[in-house]
């Protein structure tokens, strides 16, 4: 186990950046937590698709039409939650977030996403409309098929790029000689460290 701040720190980007590459990776599906619009938390499920240590950046991409981007909108402080169980390592990470739906970022991300993906984004209604039957909320014509790559610029409307920006890193790590516990904020462009109690 490193005890140094920096290895820490190190150690903690390394993780972030393999759970945005690898699909396997448990990093590559964290929860993202928003103030919700009623008195209680939101927090689900999403992939992560980019980690950026000189940006401090951690991307998703989701419905424009969503509840967490109006969340957003409202709030912009969100925390990201993330779990290893090989290395019983717990990351805790509070961002300001942004939505983008123009611009280079949000054009490159979806130039790069492929037809699977982008099948979401056909969805005629909005994601929590309510419906009388159960419904995959996609045309008929693609139910059961992945779009062309003609076809799935009709979704590019409602494609977005949820950006954030870290300012604090909490991480535990689970050991049978004691758990550690570590915090570091960014303050005045640059991490501050400091170990806290598990
Ligand atoms: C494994 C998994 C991956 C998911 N990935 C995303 C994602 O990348 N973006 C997204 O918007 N929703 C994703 N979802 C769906 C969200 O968890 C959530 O149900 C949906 O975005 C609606 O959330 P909201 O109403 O809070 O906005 C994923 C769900 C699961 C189970």
């Amino acid at each position: 186990m490193t005890d140094s701040l920096p290895r820490t720190l190190d150690l903690i980007w390394d993780a972030l950046h393999q759970g945005a590459s690898d699909r396997r990776h448990p990093f590559h599906l964290p929860t993202l937590a928003t103030r919700g619009a009623s008195d209680f938390p939101e927090a689900r499920i999403v992939v992560l698709r980019r980690a950026e240590r000189a940006s401090r950046e951690l991307i998703c991409h989701t419905d424009a039409r969503s509840g967490k981007v109006r969340e957003i909108g409202a709030d912009p402080r969100v925390t990201w939650l993330f779990y290893d169980p090989q290395m019983r390592h717990q990351f805790r990470v509070r961002a300001h977030a942004e939505v983008l739906t123009s611009g280079p970022l949000f054009e490159d991300a979806w130039a790069r996403s492929n037809v699977s993906s982008r099948r979401c984004y056909l969805a005629p209604r909005a994601p929590s409309s309510e419906s009388e039957h159960p419904t995959a909320n996609l045309p008929d014509s693609h139910v059961d098929r992945n779009p062309t790559l003609e076809e799935s610029e009709a979704g590019k409307v409602n494609f977005s790029v949820l950006r954030s920006e870290i300012i604090s890193i909490e991480r535990l790590h689970l050991a049978s000689d004691g758990h550690r516990r570590v915090r570091f904020d960014f303050v005045e462009d640059d991490w501050s460290g400091v170990w806290i109690e598990p």
